[in-house]
Formats: C-alpha cells, structure tokens, sequence
C-alpha cells in the first residue's frame, strides 16, 4: 500500500554538495543507489561536468511537478542531455497536439488487444526456439526479449522480418547517441533508417496518387493521416514521429522483460511465487517497473528561473526528471527499496516508468501486453528456470536493462 506521508523529508533545502556523476561507472552499476543520496542530499542537483549544464530533480514531489508544469519544462530541445531543436513530438502545445493525435489513435489499449493472437503466436516460437537450445540454457535477451518487441513493431510498420537486424541497430545506435560518445554512428544510422523510411511513405503516396489500395500497416496510417490534415506533416516531421515509435519502443520492452525475469529470477522464491499463482503477472510486471524502470529518466529545458525543494534552477537550464527515483521515494512509497508481490495494483500503477502528463507513453499497453504474454509462457515451459550467470547492463546511462541474460532449466 502506499502513502503519501511526510517520509522523512525534513529540509527544504539541499544541504550537502554531493559527488553526483551519472556517467560514472559507479552510477551505472547501481543508479538506485545514487538516487537515493540525491533525495536524501541534495534533490536538486546541479551537475556542471556536462555541456550544455544540466540539473537533477530525483524527489517524487518535484518530478511530477516538472512533469505537469509544461510552461516551466519544456520539451521544445529535446528529451536527452544535448539540444535538439523542436519536431514533431519533441515539442510542446499546440505543435504537440497536432503530433500526440495522430498517434494516439494508432496505439490504444485496444490496439494492443487486437494485436494479441499475433503477439502470443511469436511468443511461441520464440520460446520453442528458446527450449530447443542445447543443454538447457539459453540467453534470454537474444532470444526472446529483444527479437519480440523488434518483430512486433517492425510489423505494425509493415517492415519486412529481413529487415530486423538492421533496425534493431538502427534503433540501438540512436539511444546510444544520447551518450553522446558516437554521434557519427548515430547520424550514419539516422540517415540510413531516414532514407529507408522516407521511401516507405512515398511508396505509400504514390499508391494514394494512382487511387489503388494501401498495406495495411502504421506507415500507410501515418501517411493516410498525414495528408489528409488541414495542415500536412512534411517530410522530416513524418519521420521524427517514425523513428521515435520505432526507437522509444525497443530496447525500453525488452529491458522491462529482462529487469522483470532478472529480478524474479534472482530471488527463486519470487519466481516459485508467480509460477505458483500465474494471477500475480501483472502485479509482478508493475512492480518491476516501479522498481527497475527502463528509462531512469529524460530530460526537460526550463523557460525561466524556477525554485524546486527551496533551489532555484536558472532559466534555459536542461533538467533530467529522474522517474526512477520518484518510484523509490520513501514519501510516496512504503517500503520502496524493496521488490513486493504484495502490492496493490492500482497503487502500483502510479510509478512514473511511463512518464506521465501530456507526453506520457503511448506504447504502455503494446509493452505491457508483450511482457505479460511473454512471462506468462515462461513460467508454463520454465517452471524451473534460473539465473546462468550475471547479465551485462545496456550501455546508455538513461536507461536501465540488460544486453544479456544467461538462463538455465
Ligand atoms: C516498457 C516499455 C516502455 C517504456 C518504459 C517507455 C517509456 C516512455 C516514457 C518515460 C515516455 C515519456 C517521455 C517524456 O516524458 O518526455 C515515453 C514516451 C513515448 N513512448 Fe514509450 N516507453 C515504452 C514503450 C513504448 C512503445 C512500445 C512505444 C511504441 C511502439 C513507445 C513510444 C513512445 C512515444 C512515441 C513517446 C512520445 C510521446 C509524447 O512525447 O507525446 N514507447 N515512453
């Protein structure tokens, strides 16, 4: 159950300048407890190692104050450490509107239901393929968790399956960008998924020109959408909106699949529990995202002075908005450090893993749908699964899953 009591936030201030690098290895080895300093320390942080300078928001109270004050933390430069210039998305009202409708009617929970027989049906061979290895073990990641949210978004688009590797690097390389340690790779990769997808639409203009009929898939939605408006998406605007469907829903689902089993897995009497009672999936689904969210954070730009916890934040200041650590802050959770099957579901659902406000998820149901599908013919062909060694944690610093996860049975 949780609360939303005083939780042990005495001071209004920071009062300690602490060491806070979110580069730093030790930080990526273990950001929870770095976040829990940041609460405890110093809220509001400001970290100056960076260009452009950044501040930190990590308390439950003030992150979601920032998330609901879009006149005060804007979107417009974009949802990294870097500044990008305003599209499509990446924006703020009117212009966001405009965007957030059209994908609003492409991803409702209903969308994700209609797409149920095909998710579960790839479910099983993924597995089947993964029970067909030799000697009982098998990397999950490889196996199941990164191809299956891949797979599925490659379908909604109407991209075909021999595509997928080459999109899963695409994908890959532009969140590794926000490391902002290869930006060649990650303009190589944008430019070759660009011209791809660019293409895609025009095909699907072309066939709209000669009145003959569309595939069936997101891309001729999109590109349906697009011209019918009163005032028509251009080109680079279509494909800001693509490549973030496609980059926003990859690597986060299958971190939440590989935080979810990871977790189960590293206490076995969590995974017994499930196995057990097959009703706790979407409890356990929840909590792994209020306990280990895929995205730790993103980032907002101030448009004026703003005080947060009794620290001003100066003007045009770009602000990461730690969800991770507002789903650990003991002033909105009991017992938030520990990972409970025993929580209420619709308390849990209150994490902010999804963001939350105007520019919260619309990909929610889709990767929820997928993890619960998912864990649920895990636990009927694996009832006996176990960790086979340490995963290895994704690179980029926002967010938080695995690269690998070595099981057996
Ligand atoms: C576990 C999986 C996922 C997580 C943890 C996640 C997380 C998030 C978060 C935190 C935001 C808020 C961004 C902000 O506040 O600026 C967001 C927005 C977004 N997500 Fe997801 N996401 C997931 C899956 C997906 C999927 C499957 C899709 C699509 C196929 C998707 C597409 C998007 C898009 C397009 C936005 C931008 C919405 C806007 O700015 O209005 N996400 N996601």
């Amino acid at each position: 159950m949780a609360y939303y009591g005083d939780g042990g936030h005495f001071m209004s201030s920071p009062v300690e300048d602490i060491q806070y690098n979110p580069f730093s290895p030790e930080v990526l080895a273990d950001p929870a407890a770095a976040h829990k300093e940041l609460r405890e320390k110093c809220p509001v942080h400001a970290f100056r190692e960076h260009q452009p300078f950044f501040t930190s928001l990590s308390r439950h109270e003030d992150v979601l104050a920032a998330l609901k004050n879009i006149d005060v933390f804007s979107s417009q430069w974009g949802q990294g450490p870097g500044r990008k210039p305003a599209i499509a998305l990446f924006s703020d009202p009117p212009n966001h509107t405009k965007f957030r409708r059209l994908v609003n009617t492409s991803f409702t929970p209903r969308a994700a239901m209609v797409l149920e027989p095909m998710i579960t049906a790839l479910v099983e061979e993924l597995v089947n393929s993964m029970s067909a290895q030799p000697g009982n073990r098998a990397d999950l990641h490889d196996l199941l968790a990164m191809p299956l949210p891949v797979i599925v978004i490659a379908r909604m688009l109407g991209v075909p399956e021999d595509m997928r590797d080459t999109f899963k690097e695409w994908s890959d390389s532009q969140l590794q960008g926000m490391n902002m340690v290869d930006p060649e790779r990650e303009i190589a990769a944008r430019r070759a998924m660009s011209e791809y997808l660019i293409n895609e639409v025009n095909k699907r203009r072309d066939l709209i020109a000669l009145g003959r009929d569309l595939p069936n898939d997101l891309i001729s939605e999109l590109t349906q959408a697009a011209m019918s408006h009163d005032d028509p998406l251009s080109d680079a605007e279509m494909l800001s909106m693509l490549v973030q469907i496609l980059v926003g829903g990859n690597e986060t689902t299958t971190s939440l699949i590989t935080n979810l089993v990871w977790r189960l897995l590293q206490d076995r009497s969590r995974w017994n529990e499930v196995v057990n009672n097959p009703e706790l999936i979407d409890v356990a689904i929840e909590e792994s995202l209020r306990f280990d969210p895929p995205v730790l954070g993103l980032y907002r730009t101030t448009t004026c002075p703003v005080t947060m916890s009794g620290t001003e934040i100066p003007g045009d200041e770009k602000v990461m908005v730690l969800y991770a650590s507002a789903n650990r802050d003991p002033a909105a959770w009991e017992d938030p450090d520990t990972f409970r099957l025993d929580r209420d579901l619709n308390q849990l659902r209150r994490h902010l893993s999804f963001g939350f406000g105007l520019h919260v998820c619309p990909g929610a149901a889709l990767s929820r749908t997928e993890t619960r599908i998912a864990l649920r013919k895990l636990i009927e062909l694996f009832p006996t699964l176990e960790l086979d060694g340490e995963p290895e944690r994704i690179e980029t610093f926002l967010l938080w899953g695995k690269r690998t996860l070595p099981v057996k049975w």
